[in-house]
């Protein structure tokens, strides 16, 4: 391990761990343990990974392992492990099943790495962040999900796909549930500094907002056998670069509300400055009354779905 980098855990040595992995190796943000149940994938994964470090020349290491005792002191835990969609499923229809995987990683995470930031990827993933903070005693600002940087991604290259501006000079951020509920403020966005809703026309906006809501189920009805990783894991490593940088980042992440937008006691994706502690602070954007509306209402929905598996 080279003791210049911070340590991450990733759990679920799947696409999206080891990709996430990938990215973090490649852009030096961390070490990396890489833990799966199944034995072999997550040592053959990070050895294949190590391999790369001859051409690449990146500082950081990673490791495979199936133990815990091995991811000791991490900076932070990323929990991919869980099942994915398969097509036609929404993401809510993985709560059970990925609800139990969820509990007894962090049983076997926590004690090993008490002082973590723990990041959550696991869908659906607002109700697994909300879940997380009723099952263990950290303090909520270190329990995070990731959803609305993926979801804000997907915006963005929609507007830079209708507009032909590039991405980088496209702000756009989505809040919200990471569901079919998301809430992508197009009242916000800017394309090279102007209002989103001057540059674009009413028809233009309809498929931006569809290719934003409908990205992620695009993808699984592709593959057939599983859900997005790229885009999941290049969002994972923007978060993990905000924190372990402490670079107080404003990104999109499903975070505790604690009144803001009106809303309290449940965590959802909100405009958030990241950094060491994990959330720094909520911004309160200044939304419309429908999007405030829609904010509400994914509030609402995600009590009800958390309420269903206690
Ligand atoms: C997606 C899944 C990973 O949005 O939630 O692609």
């Amino acid at each position: 391990m080279n003791r210049a980098f911070p340590q991450v855990t990733i759990v679920g040595a799947g696409n999206v761990g080891a990709t996430t992995a990938q990215l973090l190796l490649l852009k030096e943000i961390a070490n990396v343990v890489m833990i799966d149940v199944a034995s072999g994938i997550a040592e053959g994964k990070a050895l294949d990974l190590m391999h790369m470090r001859g051409n690449e020349h990146f500082g950081p290491t990673i490791v495979g392992s199936n133990d815990y005792q091995d991811t000791a002191a991490s900076d932070l835990v990323i929990i991919t492990a869980g099942i994915p969609r398969k097509p036609g499923m929404t993401r809510e229809d993985l709560i059970d099943t990925n609800a139990a995987i969820v509990r007894s990683v962090l049983e076997q995470a926590l004690p090993a790495s008490p002082e973590a930031c723990y990041l959550f990827v696991t869908n659906p993933l607002d109700v697994i962040t909300n879940l997380a903070i009723k099952l263990v005693d950290v303090s909520v600002n270190r329990l995070i999900g990731m959803g609305g940087v993926l979801d804000s991604a997907r915006f963005t290259n929609a507007i830079a796909a209708e507009t032909g501006a590039s991405p980088k000079d496209i702000e756009a951020m989505v809040i919200g549930a990471h569901g079919e509920a998301m809430v992508p403020l197009p009242s916000l966005a800017t394309v090279k500094g102007e209002a989103l809703l001057d540059v674009v026309d009413g028809e233009a906006l309809l498929r931006i907002m569809q290719a934003t809501v409908q990205g992620g189920a695009s993808v699984v009805r592709l593959l057939e056998t599983g859900s997005a990783f790229y885009a999941p894991a290049s969002s994972i490593a923007s978060m993990a670069e905000a924190i372990l940088g402490n670079t107080k980042a404003l990104l999109s992440s499903c975070s505790r509300l604690q009144g803001e937008y009106g809303i309290n006691g449940v965590s959802l994706c909100v405009p958030t400055v990241l950094g060491s502690e994990g959330v720094c602070r909520i911004e309160e954007l200044p939304l419309s009354s429908e999007e405030l509306h829609q904010l509400q209402a994914s509030a609402e929905q995600v009590k009800e779905q958390l309420a269903r598996i206690n």
